[in-house]
């Protein structure tokens, strides 16, 4: 049932190109985008006035992303939150407040009574969704579905990279109803959403270059990674998927944050993951890698094939190819998560299935 691959992780992540076309092939219609399951007309897409996203663990990654896309596109204000904070803070849903929350296997505790208080508080609520028929796709008002097929690995890889282009759909469609984005900016961004799986790919067959690089950190004490906007979401995701597979201890900064108390941590050797997509960013984030690098740490990077700067701050650099501003994690996580599979496998760690850990977490 592992389909040839040693693990269920790693096959998943080389399922991610289908899942990425499956997600959105049904979903854009002579050029425009159709989500029929939204159920919302353009007269109640250009009401909407706030949207919470509301999940947990790696589901919440993508909607720290996704509060960049749908402000940056659509210009709608983007609140996240974590399920479990959500659902005891007396949220504010005034009218107009769209609440969506994301879930790979629709049954988490805490996103599902978050769905419920947002309802019993009058809220409209959209579930994106992986698990059809699960209990979150039941109770949502709408379910928007990943077709990212069953995934059995505890650690999330193609749910979530289906997560984020559903995400990408909303935004792309939010923003165009809303006069946002003209025939020309759609007609981009599909291009190059459309190129993604074939980029992804590529990444994933630069998996023996990954697994030579995690090989040296096999025995290390603490991983931090970095990043500013996106790019932060993306620390965030990849920070998790190696401590939760691997038991290294790790964490992810938004970049700014560093000199506010953590490069206190930095020693000889340390590993800093810094990740620059984000062309206006890059030379904050080179100044931050300049920082850590001068304290001792070791930089990978991950950034784009044009940032030919990136080499003067970084010892060791892996290169994603252009796409969209926007779409930048979709394509930077995939060497995120070799990464951690590979130092997880290297140290021995049961990776499918990491101690202490469910695959859905079906209690507080
Ligand atoms: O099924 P869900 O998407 O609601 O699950 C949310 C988290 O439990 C999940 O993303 C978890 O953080 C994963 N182990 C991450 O790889």
């Amino acid at each position: 049932e592992k389909g040839g691959y040693e693990h269920f992780m790693l096959k998943e992540m080389y399922e991610q190109p289908k899942a990425i076309t499956d997600t959105f092939s049904p979903r854009i219609k002579e050029g425009k985008i159709v989500i029929d399951e939204l159920n919302m007309s353009d007269e109640e897409i250009k009401a909407i006035k706030k949207i919470m996203i509301v999940a947990c663990g790696s589901a919440y990654h993508t909607g720290v992303t996704s509060k960049y896309i749908l402000e940056g596109l659509a210009r709608i204000p983007v609140e996240v939150d974590l399920a479990s904070e959500f659902r005891y803070r007396d949220p504010l849903l005034e009218e107009g407040t769209l609440v969506i929350i994301v879930s790979q296997s629709g049954e988490t505790a805490d996103s599902l009574a978050a769905l419920r208080e947002a309802k019993a508080r009058g809220a409209k609520v959209l579930g994106i969704v992986n698990v059809v028929g699960s209990s979150i796709a039941r109770e949502a008002d709408n379910v928007m579905y990943t077709w990212a097929g069953p995934e059995i690995a505890v650690a999330t890889t193609k749910a979530y990279t289906a997560q984020l282009i559903a995400e990408y759909l909303l935004a792309m469609k939010f923003a165009y109803v809303r006069g946002k984005l003209n025939d020309a900016e759609l007609a981009a961004l599909i291009d190059d959403m459309r190129k993604l799986p074939a980029q992804v790919e590529m990444l994933l067959n630069n998996k023996q270059k990954i697994q030579k690089f995690a090989n040296r950190y096999l025995a290390a004490k603490d991983i931090f990674f970095i990043g500013r906007g996106i790019d932060y979401a993306i620390s965030l995701e990849g920070s998790l998927k190696l401590k939760e597979i691997s038991y290294i201890h790790s964490e992810a900064y938004a970049a700014g944050e560093l000199k506010h108390g953590t490069i206190s941590l930095i020693e000889e050797g340390t590993l800093v993951a810094a990740v620059l997509t984000q062309e206006e960013l890059y030379k904050k984030m080179i100044s931050n890698m300049v920082e850590v690098k001068t304290r001792g740490a070791f930089v990978l990077a991950v950034t784009n094939t044009e940032n030919t700067e990136v080499e003067k701050a970084a010892d060791y650099v892996i290169y994603i190819p252009k796409t969209n501003k926007y779409f930048t994690n979709s394509l930077a996580i995939i060497p995120l998560q070799l990464f951690g599979y590979y130092v997880s496998i290297g140290r021995g760690c049961d990776v499918d299935k990491p101690r202490n850990l469910a695959k859905s977490v079906t209690v507080e």
